[in-house]
């Protein structure tokens, strides 16, 4: 079995403190990770590595645990590129063209909705995503649904079931019927391929009623809860994801004191997507006002070609720091550790001895330069399961 030791490390953030100062992000300086058959299996002090088969020096540069982009939507055909300069032209975002892009992607084949996950996986690979989750929700038949999910778990074991994104046109008039469509036959045929389910519960979308029975539908089928929540307007849906013991509630950008609560009283996560914000000029969510009630927050692209065409977290890192207002050690623990957490997952978004060897080498000497220097390429090296990509 071949070793792998990244060395020279200027600052590394383990997100494991012990308490000792190095602050939630458990910075060590000097040090050294020694990676094995994909797992950390050692890491301290640079002057105390022990011997390796290989070596990747990182220049004295900063190491963090690869991101974790806990929501993103890359099965889909096509792109929305003039809705986009006709929102920067003065035109609302109100999510209704979700329904182009169904269309486009129910009429392409399997090869061309494959292309595009993995040119989009490869690009989040190379910008230090080493987790991403990856939702259906543009196909809206049973068929469209289970290919987009196998599609999708060929690229990532963190599949999401997104049936319920909208109604589609050819059930407009009865919305009923679809709900009953996506718990029964939809869900039956989805749930082999999905870990996750989710519904867009927003005016316009999903109602609190329905999208209750479907995320409960889902979960009676074994799988884990998210929602999109309170994203264009206030509204019921995270204390739905509370209400059901959802991992994440996602969005959140409109809520009230009594939706803060709720999240910071839970277990379930709070995880903003500054890229919606950013691409659909809209006010962003405020970061601190979860923070400081004590919520957890993870930070994700939502990317998709509607709201937020990004694939890169350092850009959200850079967002969430200048404009919701979160210091840079609280943004890069909600790029990492804050969505392994709304992942439920604790071998991701962190380094320490047995988690998994995914890390990015920075070519700057700490984590804040992702904030400090936005729209620089700064990330240097990536591991992904302890392979250099
Ligand atoms: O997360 N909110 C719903 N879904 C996506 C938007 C999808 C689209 O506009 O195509 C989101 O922003
Ligand atoms: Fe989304």
């Amino acid at each position: 079995m071949s070793s792998l030791l990244v060395d020279n490390i200027g600052e590394l953030v383990t997100n494991a403190p012990r308490g000792d100062g190095d602050g939630p992000l458990g910075l060590r300086r000097n040090a050294a990770v020694l990676v094995e058959d994909g797992r950390v299996v050692w890491l301290g002090p640079a002057r105390y590595a022990p011997a390796a088969d290989r070596r990747i020096d990182a220049g004295g540069g900063a190491v963090l645990p690869g991101f974790v982009d806990s929501h993103a939507h890359l099965v889909f055909a096509g792109d929305r590129a003039g809705e986009f300069a006709a929102r920067m032209a003065g035109r609302p975002y109100t999510g209704g063209g979700i329904r182009t892009t169904v269309a486009a992607t129910r009429a392409a084949d399997d090869d061309t909705l494959r292309a595009t996950v993995r040119r989009l996986r490869a690009e989040a690979l190379g910008q230090g995503t080493t987790t991403m989750e990856i939702k259906s929700g543009y196909g809206l038949t049973v068929a469209d649904e289970v290919r987009s999910l196998r599609i999708a778990g060929e690229s990532t074991d963190e599949t999401t079931f997104l049936g319920a994104h909208v109604v589609p046109q050819e059930y407009a008039d009865r919305p009923d019927d679809y709900v009953g469509l996506v718990c029964g036959p939809m869900l039956r045929a989805a749930t082999p391929y999905a870990r996750w389910i989710d519904v867009f519960c927003e005016r316009g979308a999903f109602d609190v009623d329905h999208a209750r029975a479907i995320l409960t539908c889902g979960q009676a089928a074994g799988l884990g809860v998210r929602v999109h929540a309170n994203q264009l307007g206030p509204g019921p849906g995270v204390q739905l994801a509370v209400e059901l013991g959802a991992a994440s509630a996602d969005h959140c950008t409109h809520l009230d004191e009594a939706d803060v609560a709720a999240l910071a009283g839970s277990a379930t996560v709070a995880t903003l997507l500054p890229g919606a914000e950013f691409s659909t000029r809209s006010p962003y969510p405020d970061a601190r006002r979860l923070l400081d009630a004590g919520a957890t927050v993870a930070l994700a692209t939502d990317c998709n070609p509607g709201s937020s065409y990004t694939s890169s977290m350092a850009f959200c890192v850079a967002l969430a720091v200048r404009e919701m207002r979160m210091t840079p050690a609280e943004a890069v623990w909600s790029a990492t550790a804050g969505g392994a957490r709304a992942l439920r997952r604790d071998d991701v978004g962190v380094l320490r001895v047995g988690s998994r060897a995914d890390l990015l080498v920075l070519d700057a000497p700490s984590h804040l330069h992702l904030a400090y220097r936005p729209g620089v390429p700064l990330i240097h090296r990536v591991l992904h399961n302890g392979v250099p990509q």
